[in-house]
């Protein structure tokens, strides 16, 4: 799943997961049971999100190799992370589909409104500022993307994608 928050990508997620019989993995679900729902230091890069990140990445690969579909529920702003992910499942002998889910910023506020009346204790708080911020930050998914054409090399001074994807998620290993 790619889309910024409120896009729709755990709804859209569980509905992939009961048609494909995939398992669903959605940190946020880890996340607040374990550290709360305040914004923390636990979201600094390396921190703690993305060592659960990691860890659960190793578990879709895990599964992948059993010959279970998996349905990544991450946010998946930047097309590195894309392009480490595509590579990994393809090096698990899986087929990669990236899911995007675009959203209107007066939809996406509509529904973090929306979600925050509604069940405060299953999200983070989310203000327009933020949201301004994390549009400029995301990266749109291109053609070759969402079609599943060639994978981009990794960025300069990295010999592979497993190599970023363990310094991105600490403790993304395959194993
Ligand atoms: N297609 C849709 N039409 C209308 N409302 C939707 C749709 N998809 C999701 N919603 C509602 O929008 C809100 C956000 O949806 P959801 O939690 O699936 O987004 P998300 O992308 O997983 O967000 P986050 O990144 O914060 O986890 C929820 O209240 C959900 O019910
Ligand atoms: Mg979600």
């Amino acid at each position: 799943m790619v889309g910024l928050p409120a896009a729709g990508k755990t709804t859209r997620a569980k509905e992939l997961a009961a048609a494909h019989h995939a398992l669903r993995l959605t940190p946020d679900h880890w996340m607040i049971p374990l550290f709360g729902n305040a914004i923390g230091d636990f979201q600094r890069p390396g921190g703690e999100r993305w060592v659960l990140e990691g860890r659960l990445i190793s578990v879709a690969l895990q599964a992948l190799r059993l010959g279970i579909n998996v349905v990544l529920d991450y946010g998946l702003w930047g097309r590195d992370e894309r392009s480490a992910l595509r590579w990994l499942a393809r090096s698990a002998g899986a087929a990669c589909h990236v899911v995007y889910l675009p959203v209107d910023k007066n939809v996406q506020l509509a529904r973090i409104a929306h979600r925050q009346e509604t069940t405060p204790h299953q999200t983070f708080p989310m203000s327009e500022a933020d949201v301004d911020a994390w549009r400029e930050q995301f990266q749109v998914p291109d053609a070759a993307e969402l079609n599943g054409g060639e994978i981009p090399a990794p960025p300069a001074g990295w010999p592979d994608w497993p190599e970023w994807a363990a310094d991105h998620w600490p403790s993304c290993t395959d194993s």
